[in-house]
């Protein structure tokens, strides 16, 4: 087993859609260990900058922020929540505006240098599965099993579309697929950690086979790692 006190530390990347979000929670039940949404928590971030109306170009203003913001990701039940500052922005960091608006804030110095003192915080003991666009290339880049999910972008703005109409949103499949295109362009061709698939990761490609299967190649990856590890100790 890995050194971690509470077991491997599993990274998932991908682009927005892809169904890293759904497979990154059933893979941390079956297996018993903590989901950390890292894109959730860029959202918050989002969320509290909005909020105070701070422009997201006066740096120190913004580091202000980023350092003492204190966000927490919950899971009553077993459905995640997420808190800003102690309130609950669960449904309010999901809309169109607030994807585009934390894609380019996920760009800041100040908000990564934040949001990834907090995630290896919370994933250094192990027993986490971790979803994001860098926690095999930056966070974890000695995270035991690394994965790489993607999918066509018809495929992905499909998907997005189904979820946001499913919760009402006004939104037309046209503009949810723009919206996931523009995010792709900002989210891989940034500076600072740019969406990327490390070297060692498994790249999953979900356009056309369904979560179980996912999950399959997953369990078997992850099962292969911890034999291999029990066997040269
Ligand atoms: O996974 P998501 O769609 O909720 O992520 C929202 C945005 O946050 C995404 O467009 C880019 C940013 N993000 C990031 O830069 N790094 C991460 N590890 C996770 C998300």
């Amino acid at each position: 087993m890995s050194g971690r006190r509470h077991g491997l530390v599993i990274a998932i990347d991908g682009p927005s859609g892809a169904g890293k979000s759904t497979v990154a929670g059933q893979l941390a039940q079956r297996l018993g260990y903590r989901k950390i949404d890292t894109g959730a928590m860029y959202r918050a971030m989002a969320w509290l900058i909005d909020r105070a109306g701070i422009d997201p170009a006066d740096v120190e203003e913004l580091e202000r922020l980023c350092s003492a913001a204190e966000i927490r990701l919950d899971c009553p039940n077993d459905v995640q929540r997420v808190f800003a500052n102690g309130e609950d922005v669960t449904e309010l960091i999901r809309t169109p505006a607030m994807s585009l608006m934390t894609s380019r804030i996920s760009a800041l110095k100040p908000v990564r240098e934040a949001m990834l003192r907090a995630q290896r915080l919370m994933g250094q003991g192990g027993g986490v599965v971790l979803e994001g666009r860098d926690i095999g290339t930056v966070v974890f880049p000695d995270a035991e099993v690394k994965f790489y999910l993607f999918a066509s972008p018809e495929e992905r703005g499909r998907r997005r579309f189904a979820e946001l109409a499913g919760k009402g949103e006004q939104v037309t499949q046209e503009e949810t697929v723009a919206e996931v295109a523009r995010r792709d362009l900002q989210d891989s061709e940034r500076d600072l950690a740019p969406l990327r698939q490390a070297d060692d990761a498994i790249a999953i490609d979900s356009s056309a086979i369904g979560i179980e299967e996912v999950l399959g190649i997953m369990e078997a990856a992850i099962r292969e790692k911890i034999s291999s590890t029990e066997s040269v100790t």
